[in-house]
């Protein structure tokens, strides 16, 4: 049986309003309060009751929020134009971002896309499940609302058992960004989740902490040269091994809706400071006591090693060149950051190498401009 700890937005009502300041009014108007279920599942073995129930409320047109091997993505039926809309509302996400939809296999992409190029064949037996999504043409079908006005749809196989189950007993392609307010960092948890959305959507599966932590990587396969719309989990050095060269950078592009806006930021300011080992640890020391005596009360988001130099509070990661423990960490980093009293966060950036280029990525965005290299 699952573990249904039962609805949680009556107790979190006040908190879920008052939280969202960063939405716009209208937002708040048409986001109704719901009671939002509770639904814990074993990650790697996830209780056929609590699948049921979920796929049940997706079925019917209601937001579940789900666990992903990256971030939660909060679904709805791809299919219905209502439920999709609701997702926006629940965000607060702007009606240009597009969706991306989640499928529970390979096959199952050819009727969400129109058609898939050899790339595309080629780059889902090597990835998927994984933390590759693919851009392509769109296929009728599936709600005009998830592409946002484009003529593609992107599409992708997540690497959780949870949401696999999830994705089949809905026995319906699913629409879901990260499950967060829009604008907040990324959840890495059910519990982050809850704190953004409780009493917005009807229900979060629940199976503990994201594996990764760093959202998938986005790449467009509809014009003749592949284009990288976001860094993510699987590297453009992966993605060159299966296509043969290196695909063409396209962020900030208007290709990529979703790089136009601010995003993964906590509400107390991140700077971020990037460049050379040793100057990093320097550079971050000097702006912590500047911050300090300007009674910022700062605290450090930085390597296990450097950490205890800085005589403020820190959550720490693992080595300088270990961007994927940072990656791991980053958004509940920043989270508890933002909830321990601190005034503001300075981070020390990893070498931007391999997964280093998807966490500096969501770093600087965080950062909005807070970028010191050194
Ligand atoms: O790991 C992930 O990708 C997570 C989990 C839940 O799957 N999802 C996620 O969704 O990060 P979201 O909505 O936070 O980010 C989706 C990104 C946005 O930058 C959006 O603009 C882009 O994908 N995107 C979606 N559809 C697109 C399309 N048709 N063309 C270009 N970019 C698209
Ligand atoms: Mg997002």
């Amino acid at each position: 049986m699952p573990r249904d700890s039962g609805p949680v937005g009556g107790r979190n009502r006040g908190r879920t309003i008052i939280g969202s300041w960063r939405q716009p009014v209208w937002a708040l108007l048409e986001a109704k309060i719901l009671e939002t279920l509770h639904l814990e599942v074993d990650p790697r073995n996830p209780s056929p009751g609590a699948i049921a129930k979920a796929a049940g409320l997706l079925r019917s047109g209601a937001l579940v929020a789900f666990p992903t091997e990256t971030v939660y993505g909060l679904g709805a039926n791809a299919r219905d134009d209502g439920a999709v809309r609701r997702i926006f509302a629940a965000k607060g996400r702007p009606a240009d971002n597009p969706l991306i939809v989640h499928v529970a296999d390979p096959a199952e992409a050819e009727r969400v896309a129109a058609g898939l190029p050899e790339a595309a064949r080629l780059l889902m037996a090597r990835f998927w499940p994984g933390p590759l999504t693919l851009v392509l043409p769109r296929r009728e079908g599936i709600s005009a609302l998830v592409s946002a006005g484009l003529p593609t749809v992107a599409v992708r196989m997540p690497d959780h058992a949870a949401a696999l189950a999830l994705i089949r007993a809905a026995g319906v392609p699913v629409a879901a960004p990260s499950a967060n307010l829009s604008g907040r960092p990324s959840p890495t948890s059910g519990a982050h989740v809850l704190a953004d959305l409780a009493g917005r959507i009807e229900a979060v599966l629940d199976a503990g902490t994201c594996g990764q932590g760093i959202e998938s990587t986005v790449l467009d396969l509809t014009a003749d040269t592949p284009h990288l719309l976001r860094p993510g989990g699987v590297t453009a050095e992966d993605l060159a091994r299966v296509l043969g060269r290196e695909p063409a950078c396209a962020s900030g592009s208007a290709k990529s809706p979703g790089t136009r806006y601010r995003h993964y930021a906590p509400a107390i300011p991140v700077y971020l400071v990037e460049g050379d080992e040793e100057r990093v640890r320097e550079a971050a020391r000097d702006l912590v006591r500047e911050l300090a005596a300007r009674g910022l009360s700062p605290a450090v988001l930085g390597t296990a090693e450097n950490a205890a130099c800085y005589g403020v509070p820190a959550v720490t990661y693992g080595a300088w060149n270990d961007a994927a423990a940072l990656g791991r960490r980053l958004y509940a980093a920043l989270r508890d950051l933002e909830q321990s009293g601190a005034g503001a966060i300075v981070v020390e950036g990893v070498a931007e190498t391999g997964l280093g280029r998807a966490v500096m990525d969501r770093l600087r965005r965080a950062a909005g401009g807070r970028v010191i290299r050194v």
